[in-house]
């Protein structure tokens, strides 16, 4: 017997907590609610000091395996209030709410020894950084099923300053951590939290389904190296909303594996949407795609984006010897100021994990629309640099406007690469073939574009 979705979770939670209704094609329109759980501890009883000095690892970790009895009771929620709370690698569990009192701040310990080791990620095969293992994350979930981490505010602050330095002086001995990573976990939810100076991601969910990320505050300095803000990653049922996320690199990065191990692991990152973020990328892209897209990446929806003074708006990456594909993405309602690069697809992100990746293993990029974007103060439009081998196809320029800032040359980059336009100021290459609504029909992206039901198009 199948039983509907929704009644299906309610029976699950029974008592509690991330309650999701009716699966449907964009997760925002369907997000959870949150609820209180029917238990609550303080680190404090734990031990745990707020001065920023004492180390509250084993607090966390004792207090985490306390509240693991809590499970079959709908859960329990550790409360973590006001004062600085330094602590090194400590793993959540199921049923767990951590929630950051405002004032709270999590403080991730600026020594190495203090940050478990773990293997690396079957879909990358190596670390991000270095070959070999990796530092675990400040804030662990493996394998768990409904996760909170929300507050009034708190913060997490990964002290990130002291990994940065070691990653500019290659004096690492693996690869950074992030702040907090979720491995193969269903149900989890980050609301109403900041996250400050990570050592490299702010939020990795991998292989996980059903992820919700909702008004928080990400900040990191220009200066930080390859610092990411969320990372969806071989994950399906995203949401990612009302936010702001300033970082050094990429802003918002939807990864699915790297080269022959993201092919082998095989799991692509679909279903994603995000809506209403405020982001800036100093270096990299505000919102990225690849380039690590080995597992496929596919039904993402990005819509009210606020991008300023970064480096690009909207980037693809990608290579050969990927593999994988990018397919079926929407950008819709844009607003780009202080731009260099609006646009950027690349099939030359030539980095590859070791050197037994697979020269012939072709990316595909197809089905890539934006729509309804503004842009003013922008160097380069769009740079469109696909693989000669597997061209880039249907992508769709549809009401783009761009106010170039005075002194720039060339608007439009494109090679190897094929698609539609209409209404795109100023005038893109000839390969995005202009088009007007009598001969719309023409091209595969209009019906995605002007299809009412999404579902159909997607
Ligand atoms: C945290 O979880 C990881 C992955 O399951 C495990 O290897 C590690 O031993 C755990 N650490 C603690 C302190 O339980
Ligand atoms: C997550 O959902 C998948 C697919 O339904 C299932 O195979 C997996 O066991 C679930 N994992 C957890 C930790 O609940
Ligand atoms: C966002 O977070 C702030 C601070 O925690 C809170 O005051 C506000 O109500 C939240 N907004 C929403 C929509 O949850
Ligand atoms: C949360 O706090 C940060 C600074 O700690 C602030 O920048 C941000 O605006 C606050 N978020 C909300 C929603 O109030
Ligand atoms: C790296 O490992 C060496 C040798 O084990 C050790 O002396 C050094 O302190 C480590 N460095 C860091 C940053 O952990
Ligand atoms: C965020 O905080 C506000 C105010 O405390 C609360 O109303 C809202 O439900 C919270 N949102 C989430 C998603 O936890
Ligand atoms: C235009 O944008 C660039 C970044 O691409 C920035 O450096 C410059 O200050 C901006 N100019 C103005 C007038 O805002
Ligand atoms: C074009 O896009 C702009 C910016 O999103 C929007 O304000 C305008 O209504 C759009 N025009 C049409 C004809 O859809
Ligand atoms: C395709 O890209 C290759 C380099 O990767 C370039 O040599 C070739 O001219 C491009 N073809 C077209 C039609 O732009
Ligand atoms: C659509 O029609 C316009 C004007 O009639 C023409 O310039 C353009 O090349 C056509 N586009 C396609 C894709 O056929």
């Amino acid at each position: 017997m199948k039983m509907p979705v929704a009644l299906f979770l309610l029976l699950a939670l029974s008592n509690a907590v991330l309650v999701f209704g009716e699966e449907t094609e964009w997760e925002c329109d369907n997000k959870p609610i949150l609820r209180q759980r029917p238990h609550s501890v303080s680190i404090v009883e734990f031990g745990a000091v707020g001065d920023g000095k004492t180390l509250n690892t084993l607090a966390f970790q004792n207090a985490i395996f306390y509240l693991k009895s809590f499970a079959d009771k709908g859960g329990a929620q550790l409360y973590v209030p006001a004062g600085k709370w330094l602590t090194g690698s400590f793993n959540l569990t199921s049923h767990l709410t951590l929630f950051l009192e405002k004032d709270a701040v999590i403080l991730g310990s600026q020594d190495p020894t203090h940050w478990e080791v773990a293997s690396p990620l079957p879909s990358y095969g190596r670390g991000i950084d270095l070959p070999g293992p990796r530092y675990q994350s400040l804030i662990n979930g493996y394998m768990l099923y409904d996760v909170i981490i929300t507050g009034h505010n708190g913060t997490i602050d990964g002290q990130g300053s002291t990994w940065w330095d070691k990653y500019n002086s290659h004096s690492l001995n693996y690869s950074r951590p992030h702040l907090v990573e979720f491995i193969s976990c269903n149900y989890t939810a980050v609301s109403n939290v900041t996250f400050l100076n990570a050592p490299a991601y702010n939020i990795h969910p991998v292989y996980c389904s059903y992820v919700l990320v909702q008004n928080i505050s990400v900040f990191a300095p220009s200066e930080s190296p390859y610092t990411l803000g969320v990372v969806p990653d071989s994950s399906d049922s995203v949401c990612i909303e009302d936010s702001s996320i300033v970082v050094g690199y990429d802003a918002i990065s939807v990864k699915s594996g790297w080269d022959e191990y993201g092919i082998a692991y095989g799991r692509p990152s679909s279903n994603i949407h995000i809506r209403s973020v405020t982001l800036k990328s100093f270096s990299g892209s505000s919102l990225a795609f690849g380039s690590e897209m080995s597992g496929g990446i596919s039904d993402v929806r990005a819509e009210q984006l606020f991008i300023s003074n970064s480096h690009s708006g909207i980037g693809f990456r990608t290579a050969k010897g990927r593999g994988g594909y990018i397919k079926n993405i929407i950008a819709d309602e844009v607003e780009m100021e202080n731009v260099y690069m609006a646009i950027e697809a690349t099939g030359q992100s030539e980095s590859h994990p070791d050197d037994k990746y697979d020269k012939d293993a072709l990316p595909l990029l197809n089905g890539i629309t934006f729509q309804n974007v503004v842009g003013s103060n922008i160097s380069l439009a769009g740079s469109f640099t696909g693989i000669q081998e597997s061209p880039f196809t249907s992508v769709c320029l549809l009401n783009v406007s761009l106010s170039i800032a005075s002194g720039s040359s060339a608007y439009w980059v494109c090679s190897n690469v094929s698609g539609l336009s209409q209404s795109v100021v100023p005038a893109p290459c000839p390969d995005l073939a202009s088009i007007t609504p009598s001969n719309s029909s023409s091209g595969s992206c209009f019906s995605l574009l002007y299809s009412n039901t999404r579902s159909s198009a997607l």
